[in-house]
């Protein structure tokens, strides 16, 4: 099979994935399968199929470093939407259903409910990632996107937090998220260790030899070091 059948049934698998807990959810609501406590199913099924997602975003990086397979990374995009879709879903199942859309109750459970307030800050910071994920947007921002980007990282941490502090006994699978999410940072550790090397070797160089016409050191003016 060449490339591009592998990453189109790749992609076919992650939407027939991502897609199976909406279905699920849906079915759930319409055939009664949900339990005594539907709501809180919808917000348990949401919030842990975002978080999931979340995470599967930062698998893409590592395997693309350990396989050498670079299409690989013609998946992140689609999971990092599927993951926003799932929060704003969760968002809005706490919002509308939970706390009946009431403004007051609202604004009181983000203000003093810790997890709340941690969850609702990751949903914010995946807003602006959603919202320039287009190939316009990169272009258009150039560097600034992917320093925007790096609150890919900082999301699921956010998710993790939240999900830790809102289980009242049992956090082994909080802990299990967490270590997950720890051990995907770790795994980029080398490469960002490797690209700050061969961006202080650029400056060295650039240190050594000026380039006619331009100071020593405007390599670091011109946004060699980022
Ligand atoms: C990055 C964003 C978020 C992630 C990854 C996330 C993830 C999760 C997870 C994994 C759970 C536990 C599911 C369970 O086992 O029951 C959960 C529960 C919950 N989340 Fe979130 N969440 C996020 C944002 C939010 C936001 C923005 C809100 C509301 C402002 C929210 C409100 C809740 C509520 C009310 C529960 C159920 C708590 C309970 O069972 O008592 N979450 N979330």
């Amino acid at each position: 099979m060449n490339t591009k059948r592998i990453v189109l049934v790749l992609k076919v698998l992650l939407w027939l994935g991502a897609l199976a807990p909406t279905v699920w959810m849906g079915a759930g609501a319409i055939f009664g399968w949900l339990g005594a406590n539907p709501i809180e199913k919808l917000e348990h099924v949401s919030g842990m199929t975002a978080l999931i997602a979340l995470l599967a975003t930062l698998v893409v990086t590592p395997v693309r470093r350990l396989t050498g397979w670079n299409p690989v990374i013609q998946l992140r995009r689609p999971m990092g939407l599927f993951a926003f879709y799932y929060v704003v879903l969760h968002f809005g199942v706490w919002m509308g259903l939970d706390l009946s859309l009431e403004l007051s109750w609202i604004t009181e459970d983000i203000a003093k409910r810790p997890y709340i307030t941690v969850g609702f800050t990751g949903f914010l910071l995946l807003i602006p990632l959603a919202l320039t994920s287009t190939k316009r947007s990169i272009r258009r921002l150039g560097k600034r996107w992917v320093k925007l980007h790096r609150l890919v990282y900082v999301a699921p941490a956010l998710g993790v937090v939240h999900y830790y502090w809102l289980v009242k006994a049992d956090v082994r699978i909080p802990l299990l998220m967490a270590a997950i999410y720890t051990a995907l940072m770790l795994l980029r550790v080398p490469g960002w260790l490797k690209g700050r090397a061969r961006r202080a070797s650029v400056v060295e160089r650039s240190l050594a030899k000026p380039v006619e016409g331009r100071e020593p050191g405007n390599a670091m003016a011109v946004g060699a070091i980022d």
